[in-house]
């Protein structure tokens, strides 16, 4: 996770020694466009993700990664987090929504107008109790989701964690190259008898950061029995928000070891064989941030098993078999998502081909 974010810190600073006019303007430009990929970088740390629930959808069911998440990151975990909660409440995880605050229970599934958090939301905004008691109120459709979403039983997928982006919006710069801030995490016992296992293997289940339990694991230089031990191990170790398994010879099916691994972050599969029937196993990893498919056999069929992956930001796809279309129709239900397909590099790369290639171009 953090060495990624390292290499991209790197330009951040101006390029030196620059002196005439024109250069300076590029060389500005140049540090604009990086400062822009430096602030998406900073959301993606800050695990800030979409907004874009503006709708009420009263007749669907409210699905919580795609629908409540992202409100109470925005308007609520900020106050209600793991540090000094509010109220003695944190609403960033399942366990601690349901045990409530200072007052006690704040949700009762099945019965929005019995939910202290459904009526904080609805009062009037000159009211003494109402939340967020700073800032922007929720719209009304936001507060119907939440209304809907506890009158169907108020679910949360199990081991999503929320984290809070708003603070670290106007963070500066450098907050890119820290560790960013996780919520507290506790691995199970199970948990971390399958990490014990594995270290036995010779894999390291690495903690992202010190004092922190969340964990990486890269399959790199790792032979393909021990990656597809390991990978059945790997099963239940939800504190995973990291797994590089690029150019590992995994086959489909090995992908189905990984589809419960609701908190993984980030996922490398460049350079494998791995085609369309095992993206089919990522469906339900609705944290996944970055995906990187490139140079393997993936097709627009695959493409479609990607749709729900909503905090989907970054996803590669250079070397793959998927077409302009449907790269075109994945960013429709996916609008946020960055898609590196190397056409950009392709176009980077002209000038210097063309004085060897140019007869071939003509014909
Ligand atoms: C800017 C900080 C802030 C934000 C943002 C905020 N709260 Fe609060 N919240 C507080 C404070 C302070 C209290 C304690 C005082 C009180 O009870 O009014 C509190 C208390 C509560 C309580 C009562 C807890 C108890 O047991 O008494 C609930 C429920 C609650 N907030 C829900 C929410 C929800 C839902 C959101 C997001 C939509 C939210 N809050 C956003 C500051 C905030």
């Amino acid at each position: 996770m953090s060495g990624g974010l390292k290499e991209l810190s790197m330009p951040c600073k101006p390029p030196a020694g620059v002196a005439d006019g024109v250069n300076l303007r590029i060389a500005e430009e140049t540090f604009l466009v990086l400062m822009e990929g430096m602030k998406k970088m900073i959301l993606i740390v800050a695990g800030l993700v979409g907004f874009g629930t503006s709708e009420a959808r009263t007749e669907d069911k409210v699905d919580f990664a795609r629908d409540i998440q992202p409100i109470l990151q925005k308007s609520c975990v900020e106050c209600h987090g793991p540090e000094k909660p509010k109220g003695k409440l944190r609403l960033d995880s399942k366990e601690a929504t349901l045990k409530g605050g200072k007052d006690g229970v704040v949700l009762v599934s099945g019965k929005a107008d019995q939910s202290e958090v459904y009526r904080r939301i609805t009062l009037p905004a000159d009211h003494d109790d109402v939340m967020p008691n700073k800032g922007d109120r929720l719209t009304k459709a936001q507060t119907d989701l939440i209304r809907d979403w506890i009158n169907q039983g108020a679910e949360w997928p199990a081991g999503i964690v929320i984290v809070s982006g708003d603070k670290k919006t106007d963070a500066p710069v450098e907050a890119a190259t820290t560790t960013p801030t996780l919520p507290d995490y506790k691995p199970t016992a199970a948990e971390l008898k399958a990490i014990k296992e594995l270290e036995a293997l010779g894999v390291e289940v690495r903690p992202i950061a010190a004092k922190v339990d969340w964990r990486e694991v890269n399959f790199r230089s790792q032979s393909i029995e021990t990656i597809e031990k390991s990978l059945g191990a790997l099963k239940n170790v939800l504190c995973l928000v990291d797994i590089n398994l690029g150019g590992a010879k995994i086959k489909d099916a090995d992908l189905a070891n990984i589809k419960g691994l609701i908190n993984l972050n980030r996922l490398h599969l460049e350079n494998t064989p791995v085609t369309d029937a095992g993206l089919v196993h990522l469906k339900g990893l609705v944290n996944l941030d970055y995906l990187n498919l490139y140079g393997t056999a993936v097709t627009d069929a695959g493409l479609e098993h990607l749709k729900e992956l909503t905090q989907l930001k970054h996803l590669y796809l250079w070397q793959t078999k998927t077409t302009t279309a449907g790269v075109a129709n994945l960013k429709k239900a996916l609008p946020n998502v960055d898609i590196s397909t190397g056409a950009e590099l392709k176009e980077i790369a002209k000038p210097e081909e063309k004085k060897d290639e140019k007869k071939e171009e003509k014909k």
